[in-house]
């Protein structure tokens, strides 16, 4: 564990140093759980908006896009049930002051108890060998089982307090599992007490009587009170989706793990309407959907896995997440939830407007049901800067630092680079830059040894180095160098651009998903 918290804080300072994520405000000491991206990370999370954004749109006839505003009425959150019950449980410890999420610190206690199984498990596959059955091991090891026992019935207490909104309950569960502070290493808890997760302002000025309004904690209510606008000016025939990608705001309390869990981030939604009753096979296909989505990509399908939900949230009839294993475990990237038709009914309700769909081939109005996709972008970002990291020991006790990003998503696809900075090397690489940059985004660089260089480029995940040495000028051709392999092979300047572009474009992404 301690080696993988280890590569975590490489990872955050690497994304600094190169430009990707900065902590917000730096010169003012930083604002907890807020970041912003460098020249770096903005594209990479361009890159990763556009993926999500074409494979809803362009690969689905039925799904269409919109931009609605962050402010909304207040009325929206009281009927989405945000103001009465998009809490978090939060206790203090009355030692080191500091403050924690009940249901986060119960968590860490099951995965620690989750570590004691799997070190039990290690132990004896090391200890047998090849002769090693783990399936019959966890099914008679007498301290395997006592653990699991544990375990489960802890799992059990703690899913049915969450369910019951038991705040006395979770207390009690800390008590009873002597679960400690962190800091101070004491069990002086607080009482546990419900803590609403949104941000809140003014709209307009007092004298005209201003009016409270929040900071939209999820961008989907914005597609809910929009989607009687769609389906008709779009003529939407069901079933129909509408994606949309935007800033949420979520006052967090325990705000952790860099780019994980912030309290300004970026989500990317897609509501699906559907007919009722149909809803369960939609849910089906869009878990199937996303993790193809997701496994495109090529950072190794064992990182991903689905976790259903025990705990389900006030809209919804099934959920799970995607998970990715991130360097402190596998941790939900994506949500998937069937949120029955619970939002447009309420929002029917609190408006008084009518917004039910007329069916044509059933000849009947309903209120559809709803399928919803959402994903953090900046976890999403989270989870390909950690998967593509590597600190990579080379032939000759050398090391490199690369990032070994999905080409289509690379802030940079090629750097230009001239061998030398004279003998008309600079002027023909820039010819170069000057034909590529209309399709990709390309470096041009003539500073420093060509193996600095090529360092600097690896770093960030740049796919291709274009070398142009004097036979370039001889016979038009350049060293092509690839960031994985760091292979080089001689090619025609005039193949350069379908070498590229067969590597880098996020139609060869697509493609996968088809
Ligand atoms: N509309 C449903 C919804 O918002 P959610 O599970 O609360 O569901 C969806 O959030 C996704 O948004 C999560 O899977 C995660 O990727 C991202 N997300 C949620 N809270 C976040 C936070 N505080 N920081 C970064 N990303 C967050």
């Amino acid at each position: 564990m301690a080696q993988q918290d280890d590569v975590f804080k490489k990872i955050v300072s690497h994304a600094k140093e190169y430009g990707f994520v900065f902590p917000s405000s730096e010169i003012y000491d930083g604002l907890s759980a807020v970041y912003d991206y460098g020249q770096n990370g903005v594209e990479l999370k361009n890159n990763i908006k556009r993926y999500w954004w074409d494979a809803m749109t362009l690969l689905h006839e039925n799904i269409v896009g919109i931009d609605s505003a962050i402010f909304m009425h207040p009325t929206i959150w009281k009927a989405s049930g945000h103001v009465d019950a998009f809490n978090d449980p939060l206790i203090d410890n009355r030692d080191s002051k500091k403050r924690y999420r009940a249901d986060v610190l119960i968590e860490d206690h099951l995965a620690k108890i989750d570590d004691k199984i799997a070190k039990e498990v290690a132990k004896a596959a090391k200890r047998f060998g090849d002769a090693f059955d783990e399936a019959q091991f966890r099914a008679t090891n007498a301290r395997v089982l006592e653990h699991q026992a544990h375990r489960d019935a802890l799992h059990e207490r703690f899913a049915k307090a969450m369910n019951d909104n038991d705040l006395d309950g979770l207390r009690q569960i800390i008590v009873d599992e002597e679960i400690v502070c962190p800091i101070s290493g004491t069990k002086n808890w607080t009482e546990v007490r419900q803590f609403n997760l949104m941000f809140k302002t003014e709209m307009g000025s007092t004298a005209d009587g201003s009016m409270t309004v929040y900071l939209r904690p999820e961008t989907a209510q914005g597609i809910f009170v929009n989607y009687l606008n769609v389906q008709k000016t779009g003529r939407m025939r069901i079933p129909f989706g509408i994606a949309q990608i935007g800033k949420a705001f979520r006052n967090e309390i325990v705000a952790r793990q860099f780019i994980f869990r912030m309290r300004e981030f970026e989500q990317m939604e897609m509501q699906f309407f559907v007919r009722p009753g149909e809803e369960l096979k939609w849910f089906a296909q869009w878990k199937e959907w996303r993790l193809k989505w997701h496994k495109a990509l090529g950072m190794g399908d064992e990182k991903y896995r689905y976790h259903d939900h025990d705990k389900l949230a006030h809209y919804a009839n099934a959920a799970t997440d995607i998970e990715f294993l991130m360097p402190f475990g596998f941790k939900e990237v994506e949500g998937i939830h069937s949120r029955t038709n619970f939002d447009l009914s309420q929002h029917q309700k609190f408006s008084g407007k009518k917004i039910e769909y007329f069916d044509p081939e059933l000849n009947e109005h309903y209120t559809p049901y709803v399928i919803e996709t959402s994903i953090g972008v900046d976890r999403m970002f989270l989870s390909v800067l950690c998967s593509a990291y590597e600190e990579e020991q080379l032939p000759g006790g050398d090391t490199r630092t690369v990032l070994h990003l999905p080409a289509p998503l690379a802030p940079v696809k090629c750097a230009v680079l001239p061998l030398v900075r004279k003998d008309g090397l600079p002027e023909k690489a820039r010819e170069i830059v000057d034909e590529l940059k209309f399709d990709f985004a390309t470096h041009y660089e003539e500073k420093d040894a060509i193996g600095k260089r090529y360092r600097r480029q690896d770093a960030i995940g740049t796919p291709f180095c274009i070398t142009v040495d004097h036979q370039t000028l001889e016979d038009n051709t350049v060293t092509l160098r690839e960031r994985d392999s760091m292979e080089q092979t001689r090619v025609k300047v005039e193949d350069l651009h379908a070498l590229i572009h067969d590597r880098v474009s996020l139609a060869s992404l697509l493609r996968k998903l088809r």
